[in-house]
């Protein structure tokens, strides 16, 4: 757990910040290699991870207190008070750099939650990349990252995005070198899957290792930018735990595969299915070709690699627009 910043005695809202909005992508896991359950109730993984081009966005406003709105996919799913993941990123700032003002996060979903798809990380990285350009805490990289492995998992490799190597329960993250661009087509589930229920049935059905496997063959197949290569490497080992849980995704699976897809994988704890294509032409090909199948509820189509969490807009200020928490 990291100790409060140095400088942190209590900034306020001595000027008025003008509202941030930052935008952070799902992942696709290449590579989920499950070793020992560890005594912290974590599994020790090795796991490389895509961002791809499918974004939730988060506005932060100074506000009191931390509070949070979600609109759009899947909305009616994600809680808004302490429960969500972007609430507690920002308090954890907010407690790390002591600073007194708050700020209300508008969290636009668009990637669909409990999916395997790290939305949920994905806003809270969103969100500390939005308050720490808010309240001008100016926070470096590693400390943010530091913050981001306290709210889970995947949330420090929201914040880099490209392909990352995660070890340790995933939060240790490391750059890839990757060559090329990657096309997708993700099958949407109808409801989600809970990643520690996945995880259970994992330990219940799975021969357990020390270890987690390495993940060699990926980064290889991923400095060649061949598509054709990678399909063959790819490797979830929480797929059978999720199939389990969600039988109906076997027909997902199959059906992605039967239409041409170099290969088919379950996207970390699943629900999601992902289909890796040849090109961008054999993405949207397939992509008509599932959704036709009626297999999912959804189907969107994406490439990777893309940029972790940052800012897209940050509206100039206006001279007349004050902050009624500063007055
Ligand atoms: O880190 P995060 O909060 O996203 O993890 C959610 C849950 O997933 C954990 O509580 C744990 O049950 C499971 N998990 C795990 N091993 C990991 C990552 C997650 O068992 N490496």
């Amino acid at each position: 757990m990291l100790s409060r910043h140095p400088a942190g005695s209590g900034r306020g809202l001595a000027q008025v910040h003008a509202p941030v909005t930052v935008r952070a992508p799902a992942k696709i896991n290449l590579f989920l290699g499950v070793g020992g359950l560890r005594p912290d109730g974590y599994h020790t993984v090795t796991n490389v991870a895509q961002a791809v081009s499918l974004y939730d966005e988060v506005t932060a406003r100074a506000a009191k207190g931390v509070s949070a709105s979600v609109r759009g996919e899947d909305a009616d799913a994600v809680p808004s008070g302490r429960g969500n993941l972007a609430v507690r990123a920002a308090e954890a700032l907010r407690s790390y750099a002591g600073v007194r003002s708050g700020a209300h996060l508008e969290i636009r979903k668009t990637i669909p939650a409990a999916a395997g798809l790290a939305g949920g990380s994905a806003d809270a990285a969103a969100a500390l990349v939005a308050c720490d350009r808010l309240w001008r805490t100016g926070l470096d990289r590693d400390t943010l990252t530091s913050l981001a492995a306290e709210c889970g998992s995947d949330v420090p490799f929201a914040l880099s995005g490209g392909v990352g190597l995660g070890t340790g329960r995933g939060e240790q993250v490391s750059p890839v070198l990757v060559a090329g661009e990657y096309h997708w087509v993700l099958a949407f589930a109808s409801g989600g899957l809970s990643t520690p229920a996945v995880y259970s049935e994992f330990d219940r059905t799975a021969q357990a290792i020390a270890d987690p496997p390495a993940a060699d063959a990926v980064l290889s197949a991923l400095r060649h930018a061949d598509a054709g290569l990678l399909a063959g490497v790819l490797r979830n080992d929480l797929t059978v735990a999720a199939v389990r849980l969600r039988p109906d995704l076997t027909r997902t699976l199959d059906a992605g595969r039967e239409l041409g897809a170099l290969a088919a994988i379950v996207s970390g704890s699943g629900p999601t299915c992902a289909f890796l294509t040849a090109s961008r032409n054999e993405r949207i090909r397939l992509a008509a070709g599932i959704a036709g199948a009626g297999v999912c509820r959804a189907v969107q189509q994406v490439a990777g690699p893309v940029h972790g969490a940052r800012v897209v807009a940050e509206p100039q200020r206006s001279p007349s627009a004050r902050d009624p928490s500063s007055s």
